[in-house]
């Protein structure tokens, strides 16, 4: 196996693109397809000031080292979901990554600044704890991202995040979903600019970038997420790439050029309805918004709720 572009030695594979490289070519590889992407999707301007989210796991972490490579001005944000282990061990990563780099990066812990944690939102709103999680999740991104005066978000979702969540709003006919899958969406009523540099590369590639490159990561998945709707669509869609390389990037990448315009007509993002929530003052098209309803719900419980996973139910993509 030749590296492609010096013919030396490869270390990975890359059916997708019919080619191997070594890993001086693979790290340049990476870095040339964020780049493809910011360019191609207007995600960054060039002096702009950028949030990464950071869940100590390997694409966000991936995307933190490429975004600094690339010279951008770069600052970290990882939130404390309060998920037993697998939280302080994420942290743990995300906290090594930025000492040993001196980067500077916020933390922000649910429990403690708002008296809850997934686990016991989950129990309390009886729904996955991926909806409340994720919830959380946007406001906060959203919350700093205004207190720090950033220009953008970007978060570690991945060409196999995009297709599957793709794929769950297609055999579903989410249409409103599919109106707004983009890899940037765009500022506005209070929300920052939300970008995802990482599509053009696949999970597969942002892992072995984080080894070639020395990165610990949390190699465990999110233990609430286990057996959940959006991993069966990775596993469907990791069979067919199997057989056919090339189709997740098809499909995500034939969606944006060929079909994501032909839903945007008909959805309802209505903006204009939004005003600031009487609590904390993000847009909200009621008076309280759903994060504000949310601590209310799920505040003031104790650390680690059971969880009821009731799988099944329709979740947030
Ligand atoms: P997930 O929803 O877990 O697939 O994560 C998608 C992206 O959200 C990651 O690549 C990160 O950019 C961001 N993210 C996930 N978890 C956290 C966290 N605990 N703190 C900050 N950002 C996160
Ligand atoms: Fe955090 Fe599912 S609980 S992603
Ligand atoms: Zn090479
Ligand atoms: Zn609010």
């Amino acid at each position: 196996m030749k590296c492609r572009v010096c013919r030396g030695p490869a270390v990975i594979d890359v059916r997708r693109h019919n080619a191997n490289f070594c890993v001086e070519h693979f790290i340049e590889q990476c870095e040339r397809q964020v780049a493809k992407a910011i360019e191609a999707f207007d995600m960054i301007a060039p002096g702009e000031r950028v949030l990464v989210a950071v869940s100590g796991g390997k694409d966000s972490l991936a995307l933190w080292d490429l975004l600094i490579r690339l010279g951008y001005d770069v600052e970290g944000l990882y939130i404390g979901l309060g998920i037993g282990e697998y939280s302080d061990v994420s942290g743990d990563h995300a906290r090594r990554f930025a000492a040993e780099r001196d980067l500077t990066w916020h933390v922000l812990d649910l429990r403690e600044e708002y008296g809850y944690d997934v686990p016991t939102a989950a129990a309390a709103t009886r729904r996955v704890p991926c909806s409340a999680c994720g919830m959380s999740k946007r406001h906060l991104f959203d919350r700093v991202a205004l207190e720090r005066g950033v220009d953008v978000v970007a978060t570690g979702h991945n060409l196999d995040d995009e297709a599957a969540v793709l794929f769950g709003n297609v055999l579903h006919w989410h249409t409103d979903y599919l109106a707004r899958q983009l890899p940037v969406l765009p500022a506005g009523h209070g929300f920052p600019r939300k970008v995802k540099p990482l599509v053009r590369l696949s999970e597969r590639e942002s892992a072995a970038y984080c080894i070639v490159r020395g990165i610990d990561y949390q190699v465990e998945e999110c233990p609430m997420a286990a057996g959940n709707r959006h991993l069966g669509y990775k596993e469907a869609l990791n069979t067919i790439e199997e057989r056919s390389p090339g189709t997740k990037h098809d499909f995500y990448f034939g969606f944006l050029d060929r079909a994501a315009a032909l839903f945007r007509s008909g959805a309802t993002i209505d903006a204009e309805g939004l005003s600031a929530c009487v609590r904390c003052g993000a847009p909200t098209p009621g008076e309280v918004c759903a994060f504000c309803r949310l601590v209310e719900r799920a505040g003031g419980h104790e650390p680690g709720g059971a969880v009821p996973v009731t799988l099944g139910r329709r979740e947030q993509p």
